[in-house]
């Protein structure tokens, strides 16, 4: 079973890289974000306040999620609703849980063995999810370029925010994973980017 584990902050090309990679590799793709913003969703819907750490925590675990292309909750397609901004501003807070994050790296394993591997993008994927993986990288980008990526649905103050919140949190926070390969996508082919890190796995 083969895991590629992709980190990185807001905008740093993540998915479109992760997805990519997947597609090239012929692995299923994990967006590890899409559990994080479908209980900030629900958190949200149910009027959950967000400093109710057990709340929180209870809703992770009751919630019926499906993460894949497209995100169902209970069976509804909730996928365009987690990209609004009132998820975005809710995320961190919600991803800052301990409970929530125990549930959902437990949900992430629990795919990628049903799924008989991955490439999993996220925040601390290489770091806590997936310590073994075959291959661990970190992608950066200037704030700038991270900032233009992001500017139709993330003002750059909201991504300066979140990229503090996400790496200073107590609980697994943004950090290059020991043994990562640190690639920089700033002003870079995504099809480059995809071939050096495909030449990174071991055969
Ligand atoms: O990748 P994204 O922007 O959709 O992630 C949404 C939020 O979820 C992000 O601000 C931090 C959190 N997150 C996390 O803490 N751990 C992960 N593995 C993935 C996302």
């Amino acid at each position: 079973m083969r895991v590629v584990a992709i980190d990185g902050p807001v905008g740093s090309g993540k998915s479109t890289v992760a997805k990519a990679v997947a597609g090239r590799l012929g692995l299923p793709y994990l967006e590890s974000g899409a559990m994080y913003r479908v209980v900030a969703w629900a958190a949200l819907r149910a009027g959950t306040d967000p400093a109710a750490e057990s709340a929180l925590t209870d809703l992770a675990t009751s919630l019926d999620m499906e993460v894949g292309a497209r995100v169902l909750v209970n069976g509804a397609d909730v996928t365009d609703e987690l990209r609004s901004t009132e998820v975005g501003r809710a995320v961190s807070a919600v991803a800052a849980v301990a409970g929530v994050r125990a549930e959902l790296v437990r949900r992430q394993r629990a795919w990628v063995l049903q799924h008989g591997g991955a490439v999993a993008e996220g925040r601390d994927m290489g770091s806590v999810v997936f310590p073994d993986a075959d291959l661990k990288v970190f992608l950066t980008a200037s704030v700038a370029e991270r900032a233009r990526r992001r500017s139709l649905d993330e003002t750059a103050d909201d991504l300066a925010r979140r990229d503090l919140l996400d790496s200073t949190r107590a609980v697994s926070p943004l950090i290059v994973p020991d043994g990562a390969v640190v690639v920089d996508t700033t002003a870079r082919p995504v099809e480059e980017i995809v071939d050096e890190i495909v030449g990174l796995l071991p055969a």
